[in-house]
C-alpha cells in the first residue's frame, strides 16, 4: 500500500445547522485518505475515543460540532426546555468520550455556556443557530491561535538546525498548523531550513504515521526514529532543541503529553537540550494547581499486544497502558503560547500569560 499524498483538513462541517461533521480518518493515515460523515452524537463520541480525529484543539472542535449535531434529533415542534434539555445530555455525553486534554471540556463549556444563555423566546431554529456559530468560532480561532504559536516559537529555533518532536501536534491534531509543528512550518516559510527527527510514538504511531507524513507532505526533511533511539541522536548532537505539543497544563506548567513525552524531557535536560512545550491557552487548566491532578486515560491492552493487525505479546499478558504522561514544569525551557512565551516556566508567570 503507499502513502497517501493529497493533504486534507482533519475537520471539516457540512452545510447549516442541521448540517454534519467530515473528519479525515486518522487511524488510516497515512496509505488511506478516508473521510467520515457524522451525523449522530455517538459517530462524533466514536471517532474521539477511538482516535479517528485526536489531538487536544481538534478533539475540542469536533465535540463542539458534536453539540450541534446531537441536537437535531429534538423536532421543530418542540420546546426550547427540550432542546437546552438534549443540548445538556449531548454535551455531557461527549465529555465522557477522553478524559485527558482538556481543550474537549473547554470547547463543551463554552457550548454549555451557549446553551445557558438562551431565553424561554428563543426559537428553536434561532437556538441551534447559536451553537453552529460557537462551534465555527471554536474552529476559526484555533487556525489563528496555531499561526501566532508559530511566529512565537519560530525564534527559539533561530540557531537550531536539527529538532526533535513526539506523537503529532499537527494540522491533523488542530484546526490547521498545528502547535509543535507550526513552529517547523513558519519556520521554513521564513526560508529557515530544518532536519526534524519524528519519535515514532508507540503503540499507536502517530509519530510515524502522522507526523512525518505531515512533514514531508510540506518537503519538510523527516527522519523517523524509534522512541528509544532519542537519547543516542541526542549525544550525536544530531538535535539542539525538543518541541512537542500537550494535553492540559496545569497552573505550574506542568504539562501532560503523549506518553513518552517526560523521558524526552528527562533526556534534554542530561544533554543540555531545551525542551519546549507548544501548546494554546485553552489546553491549560488553571483550576488545578500541579500535574498531580491530571487524569490519565489507560487505554486498551490490545492497543499494546495486537497493534496494526499482529499480534506481538503472548496471551494473557499483563498490559500497563498510560497514553500520557507529565512532564514537570522545571524541564521545560519555555511554553510557547499564541501570546508569546511563558520562560521561565512558572505559576506567577503561567497566570500572567494565560490568567
Ligand atoms: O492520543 P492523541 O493522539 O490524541 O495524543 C495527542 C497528543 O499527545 C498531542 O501531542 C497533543 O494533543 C497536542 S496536539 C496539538
Amino acid at each position: 500500500m503507499s502513502t497517501a499524498t493529497q493533504n486534507s483538513e482533519s475537520i471539516i462541517w457540512s452545510g447549516e445547522a442541521d448540517g454534519w461533521l467530515d473528519l479525515l480518518d486518522q487511524t488510516l493515515l497515512p496509505t488511506e485518505l478516508k473521510r467520515i460523515e457524522c451525523r449522530d452524537a455517538e459517530t462524533v463520541w466514536e471517532a474521539i475515543k477511538m482516535l479517528r480525529v485526536r489531538g487536544a484543539p481538534a478533539i475540542g472542535i469536533s465535540a463542539a460540532y458534536g453539540v450541534v449535531i446531537g441536537v437535531q434529533t429534538v423536532g421543530m415542534d418542540s420546546t426550547i426546555a427540550d432542546l437546552k434539555a438534549r443540548a445538556i445530555e449531548v454535551i455531557d455525553y461527549l465529555a465522557t468520550s477522553r478524559p485527558t486534554a482538556v481543550n474537549l471540556f473547554w470547547a463543551l463549556d463554552r457550548m454549555r455556556a451557549k446553551v445557558d444563555s438562551w431565553g424561554d423566546d428563543l426559537s428553536l431554529a434561532d437556538a441551534a443557530e447559536t451553537l453552529l456559530q460557537e462551534a465555527r468560532a471554536i474552529h476559526q480561532s484555533d487556525r489563528e491561535t496555531c499561526h501566532a504559536i508559530g511566529k512565537h516559537g519560530c525564534d527559539v529555533l533561530d540557531d537550531v538546525q536539527g529538532v526533535l518532536t513526539h506523537c503529532n501536534a499537527g494540522g491533523l491534531a488542530t484546526a490547521e498548523y498545528g502547535t509543535a509543528l507550526s513552529v517547523f512550518f513558519t519556520a521554513q516559510d521564513q526560508g529557515k531550513s530544518l532536519h526534524v527527527f519524528v519519535d515514532e510514538t508507540r503503540p499507536l504511531l502517530q509519530g510515524a504515521r502522522l507526523t512525518a507524513w505531515e512533514l514531508m507532505q510540506r518537503g519538510i526533511k523527516a527522519t523517523l526514529i524509534c522512541d528509544s533511539m532519542a537519547a543516542q541522536v541526542m549525544r550525536e548532537g544530531k538535535v539542539q532543541a525538543v518541541v512537542t505539543g500537550a494535553d492540559r497544563i496545569a497552573a505550574n506548567g506542568d504539562s501532560a503529553n503523549k506518553i513518552g513525552t517526560y523521558s524526552l524531557a528527562v533526556l534534554a535536560k542530561h544533554h543540555g537540550i531545551p525542551f519546549y512545550i507548544a501548546a494554546p491557552a485553552s489546553t491549560f487548566d488553571l483550576a488545578i494547581e500541579s500535574g498531580a491532578e491530571i487524569p490519565i486515560e489507560l487505554r486498551d491492552a490490545g492497543e499494546i499486544t495486537n497493534g496494526f493487525g499482529r499480534q506481538t505479546a503472548p496471551d494473557e499478558v499483563e498490559v500497563y497502558n498510560p497514553a500520557f504522561d507529565v512532564t514537570p514544569a522545571e524541564l521545560i525551557e519555555a511554553i510557547i503560547t499564541e501570546h508569546g512565551l511563558i520562560q521561565p516556566v512558572t505559576n506567577e508567570n503561567v497566570r500572567s500569560m494565560i490568567g
